[in-house]
């Protein structure tokens, strides 16, 4: 859908402080909604374009799930699918973000930090509009649409068949920061809503359900799901796959937390590391049993060398403390082309895509490794996001997971190096044991990949957490030394 096409679309004041509303086309609903979205919008975590002024809103769908205009204290329910129309120095296509909005006539004061804003016209005038999660009655609704399958509107609902979902769980939205936002409901299900949304099949969805369906008890199972038909046939007919019901694992902790816990106590994490290496090969091997892989071949992998080239090249120039390690970096990269040169090959299969011990939970007591958020790098497109790649890819992210977490230990020296060293090692063996590929027999594959991870997050620290650039740069002395 066009947005100057659009009968719903609406522009806004660049200063978001401004609340006059210039309205530009019709859409009673939109016109309601667009000052308090304009400045509620930004300062969400999940909102990806942050810095640049956003300059208007499209109103792809709206849904009424509870009525919003019923008298008394009833609250209604609106889930909304709006593209942003941002300024700056190209105009962009925009966003989609999927909202769930929640109408009341007052807010109760447990709400107020949920608030969105009191629309100043239109249908809602006056009334609290608010962010619906956080109210336990309107979660609760989702949650009995998620378990009578069926349409609503643009959305549809659907349940993997025999999938257990009690009725009249509570729900508890999760106020971490996170860039999709999920509610826990009671203890034993969890929702995780995508925010930006695009056309295609999620691959937080799709893994998953291929795991469950391959019998692969490493991921929990989605148990519903629902998804919207992309507005006016745009989107090439593929639905938006917008919110993922699953298992909830309680009482567990994330790699990450373990990891820590392990350093601040100086015990060996290697157990622990070599299950989990177990753990993603399971998943790895079902995915490759599933789903379509193919062989990079030499052309493939000497473009796969020449592209991290570029990126490196691309990293120094934006951070100067990377430069004097360009030529050391640059001789992994040379070897990967090498390799390829001299007959090696590569398998390429469906990859989790943002592996490291934070997508990793492990319930207290137990040695079974769980893998969540199969949504791969949130900041690539959808379709980039479900090609296959060498598994040595998500390996490489959790064998810089390691070094990321020894980094936190307060003493770091050579104690915490050792830590990494041994669970890394162990991560690899594991990995073996249980998927017959050993991530060391091919160094030069796994250098490279190694490289270009430490060289993307000396890009993200420099520009997001300065003061966590020591991290990575530690990774790229090392590896830049390194000899193929
Ligand atoms: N099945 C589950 N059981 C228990 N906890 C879970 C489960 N799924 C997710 N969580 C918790 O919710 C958090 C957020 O989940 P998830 O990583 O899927 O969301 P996200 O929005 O993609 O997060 P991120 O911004 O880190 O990518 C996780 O870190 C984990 O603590
Ligand atoms: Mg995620």
């Amino acid at each position: 859908m066009s947005e100057s096409s659009s009968p719903r679309a609406a522009s806004f004041p660049s200063s978001p402080g401004d609340p006059r509303v210039d309205v530009t086309q019709g859409g009673a609903l939109l016109r309601s909604l667009t000052g308090p979205l304009a400045r509620w919008l930004p300062r969400q975590r999940w909102f990806a374009g942050k810095g640049r002024p956003l300059a208007g809103l499209t109103l792809l769908s709206a849904t009424e799930l509870l009525p919003c205009d019923a008298p008394g204290y009833a609250p209604g329910l609106l889930h909304l699918l709006v593209r942003t129309r941002q300024s700056g120095p190209a105009p962009a296509a925009g966003d989609c973000y999927q909202l769930l909005l929640g109408v009341r006539a007052a807010l109760p004061p447990d709400l107020m930090p949920a608030l969105v804003g009191r629309p100043s016209e239109g249908p809602l005038r006056d009334r609290a509009v608010y962010e619906a999660l956080y109210d336990p009655r309107l979660a609760a609704v989702l949650l009995e649409r998620l378990r009578a399958p069926g349409r609503l509107g643009a959305l549809r609902f659907d349940r993997a068949p025999g999938a257990e979902i009690p009725r009249g769980l509570t729900a508890r939205a999760l106020s971490g920061e996170q860039t999709n936002s999920s509610v826990v409901y009671g203890e034993t299900h969890i929702l995780k809503l995508f925010r930006r949304v695009s056309p295609g099949l999620h691959p937080d969805l799709e893994l998953p359900r291929a795991l469950a369906e391959a019998g692969c008890t490493r991921v929990p199972a989605p148990c519903a799901w629902f998804e919207a038909s992309w507005p006016d046939g745009d989107g090439g007919g593929e639905p938006l796959t917008l919110g993922v019901l699953q298992p909830y694992l309680a009482g567990s902790s994330d790699g990450w937390q373990l990891a820590l816990r392990s350093l601040g106590s100086r015990a060996d994490f290697s157990a622990a590391a070599h299950a989990l290496g177990r753990a993603m090969a399971e998943v790895h091997t079902a995915l490759a049993q599933t789903l379509p892989t193919s062989v990079l071949d030499r052309g493939q992998l000497e473009q796969t060398a020449t592209a991290m080239h570029d990126r490196l090249a691309q990293a120094a120039g934006a951070v100067p403390e990377l430069r004097p390690y360009r030529t050391g970096l640059g001789r992994a990269y040379a070897a990967l082309a090498g390799y390829a040169r001299g007959g090696g090959d590569c398998l390429a299969q469906r990859l989790h895509g943002d592996l490291h011990l934070g997508q990793v939970l492990r319930r207290s007591g137990e040695a079974h490794w769980s893998v969540i958020d199969f949504e791969g790098e949130p900041a690539r497109p959808l379709a980039d996001r479900r090609l296959p790649g060498p598994p040595v890819r998500d390996i490489a992210g959790m064998l810089r997971s390691f070094d990321y977490a020894a980094c936190q230990h307060p003493d770091g020296g050579s104690w915490a190096a050792d830590w990494s060293r041994a669970s890394r090692g162990a991560f690899c063996r594991g990995y073996a044991a249980a998927s017959g590929f050993d991530p060391l027999s091919t160094p030069e594959v796994l250098r490279a990949y190694e490289t270009d991870k430490a060289v993307y997050e000396v890009l993200y620290e420099a520009r997001h957490r300065p003061h966590w650039l020591h991290v990575p740069m530690t990774a790229i002395r090392r590896l830049a030394a390194a000899t193929p």
